[in-house]
C-alpha cells in the first residue's frame, strides 16, 4: 500500500470492510490466540524531557523509584507462576543504569523459563549487544512518530534519525523489534500517520505498540485533545495488514479509553498487564489512569476470561 492509499483508508466513511480484512488476516496468520505478557516497570528514573510524558525528567512532582533485583525477580516468579511466559522489562531511560545488574536480571529471568522483553529506552548499540548476550529476545523502542519535525518538537533531547538508527541496530542484532506510535499527536495529520505505518514495515518490526496520546496535566501538553480511538484501531488495522504475522498489542492507553468494545476486533493479538507491585506502580504514571490493586494471580485469571469470552484463546 502507497502513503495515499493509507490516508485514503484511514479517511473512510465506513471502515467495515478494512477491520473485517485486518480480522481475517489475524486469524489466518497469528490465529485466535491473544498472548498475555507481563510487565514490570522498573524504575521510573529517566533523563529524558519527552514533552507528553508524565515521567519527563522535567516534572517537578515524580516519586522517583527503582526495583530492587530481589523485587524485580520476586515479581517476575510471581508472574511466571501465575502463568506468564513474557516477562516486559520497562523503565524510564536512565544513562547510570548498571548493566552488570540489569544483564544479571535478563539472565535470571530467563532461567525462570520466561522470554524477556527490554524496554529500557535508547542505548549504545554496545549495551544492546550485550543485553542481546545476556539473553534479551525482544525490544521495544517506540519511533512514537515519523515526523522529524514534530519528533523535534516533542523529544528536546533526541532526534528521530538517533531512534531510527537504534531500531536499526536492535533488529540487526536479532532481537524481535518492537516500535509503534502515538495517535493524535499535536501537529500529527492522516499523512503522519501513513508514514508511520509504513516506517513500521520499513523497520522489520515484529512488535507495533500503538496507542492514543493521553494528555498528562503535568506536562507541556496538558491541554492538548486526548487521541482519538477510531482511529487508533484503524492504524492497528493497517499495521495488520501490512505486517501481517506480527504481534499486535491492544496498548493499555486503548483500553483505557475504550473500554466497552473488543478492543482485538481491529486485528491485534497480544495485550500487556501491568504486574508492577502497587507501591511503585502509581509512581510509574506517564499517563492518567485509573489503577487498580494488583493481585498477579487474579488478574490474570480475569484477563483469560475476559479474552474467552471474546472468543479468543489466551495464551
Ligand atoms: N499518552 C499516551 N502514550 C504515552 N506514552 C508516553 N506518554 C504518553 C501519553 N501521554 C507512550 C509512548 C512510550 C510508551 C512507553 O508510552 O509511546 O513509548
Amino acid at each position: 500500500m502507497t502513503k495515499q492509499e493509507l490516508v485514503r483508508l484511514l479517511a473512510l466513511e465506513d471502515f467495515t470492510p478494512v477491520y473485517e480484512e485486518a480480522d481475517r488476516i489475524r486469524r489466518e496468520t497469528v490465529g485466535d490466540e491473544v498472548h498475555i505478557r507481563a510487565i514490570i516497570e522498573f524504575s521510573n528514573i529517566c533523563a529524558r524531557q519527552c514533552r507528553y510524558c508524565g515521567i519527563n525528567c522535567t516534572n517537578p512532582n515524580i516519586k522517583y523509584y527503582q526495583m530492587t533485583r530481589e523485587e524485580i525477580l520476586a515479581t517476575a516468579r510471581e508472574a511466571i507462576d501465575a502463568g506468564y511466559r513474557t516477562i516486559v522489562l520497562q523503565s524510564g531511560e536512565n544513562p547510570s543504569l548498571d548493566r552488570e545488574w540489569m544483564g544479571s536480571i535478563v539472565r535470571e529471568i530467563n532461567g525462570m523459563g520466561a522470554t524477556v522483553t527490554l524496554s529500557i529506552g535508547e542505548l549504545s548499540d554496545e549495551d544492546f549487544r550485550y543485553y542481546r548476550q545476556q539473553g534479551a529476545d525482544r525490544y521495544l523502542l517506540k519511533h512514537e512518530t515519523a515526523d522529524p519535525d514534530i519528533y523535534a518538537e516533542l523529544h528536546p533531547c533526541g532526534t528521530l534519525e538517533s531512534r531510527l538508527h537504534s531500531l536499526m541496530a536492535i533488529h540487526d542484532l536479532g532481537y524481535e523489534t518492537g516500535s509503534g506510535f502515538m495517535i493524535g499527536l499535536p501537529g500529527q495529520t492522516l499523512e503522519t500517520i501513513a508514514e508511520d505505518l509504513l516506517l513500521l514495515k520499513k523497520l522489520n518490526c515484529r512488535m507495533a505498540g500503538i496507542g492514543p496520546f493521553i494528555p498528562h496535566p503535568e506536562t507541556p501538553l496538558a491541554n492538548e485533545k486526548q487521541g482519538d480511538p477510531e482511529l487508533t484501531k484503524r492504524a492497528v488495522a493497517l499495521a495488520r495488514i501490512l505486517i501481517p504475522d506480527a504481534n499486535l498489542p491492544v496498548t493499555t492507553a486503548l483500553g483505557l479509553v475504550d473500554g466497552r468494545e473488543n478492543a482485538f476486533a481491529c486485528g491485534a493479538n497480544v495485550v500487556m498487564k501491568k504486574v508492577t507491585p502497587d507501591e511503585y506502580k502509581e509512581a510509574y504514571e506517564i499517563y492518567p489512569a485509573m489503577l487498580d490493586k494488583t493481585d498477579i494471580r487474579k488478574d490474570r485469571k480475569l484477563l483469560e476470561e475476559q479474552i474467552r469470552a471474546l472468543g479468543r484463546i489466551p495464551v
